[in-house]
């Protein structure tokens, strides 16, 4: 490790076109051996070097189809996980960073979702009548307790579909680990308020009474992810007080009161694409983590189209912005001298029922 921090350090104190060259000039050696994965809250100067970006359900997909040896993966830890349970035995699934986890993801852990399930065992028979869903943010165990439990994984471009397939099989889902995801696509689904109760996971059953088990169609994990509850209505409302015209788009990350207030609600790829589809002179405001957010500001300008970030502070995730020129030139310079640093790999038993999880919610209908 020391060794490690000593060589980032090294390639830190380089010019910063000299590292911007490096990764070049490796990427050409390795060619097709390798694949850069990037997601879109990347920084532009590591982003540039993506040969794929996409949001979280486009970059599994891609992972999926990948034929290289090396998967670099740009992003946050759990990505590089999924890239490494969704890839053929043989490939590599490497994170520059291994310091890129996901708060968010931190939130739920193997303990407290299976003590959970227990005791959700004291009024109910979970694995009759709940289906365990999982954000893709979370780590891979999660995902093989869903794989073991009949229960499925989700990302924020697909959570409605999952929740239809989860709802045709069990009458409840336990939701985990954003809270906010799953309130705003339950409530999108006509579920009410008051059947979408938090679980609570610091609580004996969740800080909740059977009886509120009993009627609940959703039980949501108290998740959250610290960019997106950054965001909050009143920035909405002082924006649109100035400019009335703006259409607003949140990420479902985002508060239930500000996903209420805005036009628009999706993924980050989601977000791209409707502006990207809007008509020339357009004013937006984006409920998402800023780089994304600076990205189409700057693509869209020629267009005339106006784009703003929500908050008034920067908010940016601070795991993703790890990633960065010197770590993805240390990562790939040790790919061309034979070395693969920083290694993703799940243990194949836990990839398997991660895996069976994952493929339930690759298999539904785009
Ligand atoms: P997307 O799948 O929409 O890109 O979201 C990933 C994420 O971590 C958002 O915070
Ligand atoms: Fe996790 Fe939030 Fe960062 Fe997304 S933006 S990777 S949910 S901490």
């Amino acid at each position: 490790m020391a060794a490690e921090t000593a060589a980032i350090q090294a390639y830190s104190q380089l010019d910063e076109d000299d590292v911007q060259a490096r990764i070049r000039a490796a990427r050409e050696k390795l060619g097709d051996e390798v694949v850069i994965l990037g997601h879109h809250y990347q920084r532009e100067e590591v982003f540039q070097h993506a040969d794929f970006s996409g949001d979280s359900l486009k970059l599994s997909r891609q992972a999926a189809a990948s034929q290289a040896r090396y998967i670099v993966f740009c992003g946050v830890h759990f990505m590089a996980e999924v890239a490494d349970i969704l890839s053929r035995p043989e490939q590599v699934a490497i994170l520059p960073d291994l310091g890129a986890g996901c708060s968010m993801a931190d939130m739920a852990d193997l303990a407290k979702v299976e003590r959970a399930w227990r005791e959700l065992s004291q009024v109910l028979e979970p694995d009759e009548a709940v289906t365990p869903v999982t954000y893709i943010n979370s780590s891979a165990d999660l995902k093989a307790f869903c794989g073991r439990h009949g229960g499925i994984v989700c990302t924020s471009s697909n959570a409605r579909h999952v929740l239809e397939w989860s709802f045709q099989r069990r009458e409840k889902v336990l939701f985990f680990p954003d809270q906010h995801l799953g309130r705003n696509t339950g409530h999108a689904m006509g579920i009410p308020l008051e059947e979408m109760v938090v679980w609570d996971f610091d609580q004996p059953l969740g800080g909740l009474t059977p009886e509120a088990i009993r009627n609940a169609k959703m039980i949501l994990w108290k998740g959250f992810c610290s960019v997106h509850q950054m965001f909050r209505p009143e920035h909405i409302d002082r924006f649109l007080e100035r400019h009335p015209e703006t259409r607003v788009i949140s990420h479902p990350e985002c508060s239930f009161e500000v996903c209420q207030k805005s036009h628009y609600v999706g993924s980050t790829e989601y977000i791209i694409k409707t502006i990207a589809e809007a008509p020339a002179g357009t004013r937006w405001l984006v409920g998402t983590e800023l780089n994304l957010v600076n990205r189409l500001a700057e693509r869209f300008r020629p267009e005339g189209k106006q784009v703003h970030f929500m908050s008034p502070t920067v908010c940016l995730c601070s795991t993703m912005f790890r990633i960065d020129p010197p770590h993805l030139a240390w990562t790939l310079e040790n790919l061309v001298e034979g070395r693969v640093v920083n290694r993703i790999q799940v243990p194949e038993r836990e990839a398997a029922q991660a895996r069976a999880a994952l493929q339930r919610m690759l298999d539904l209908p785009v």
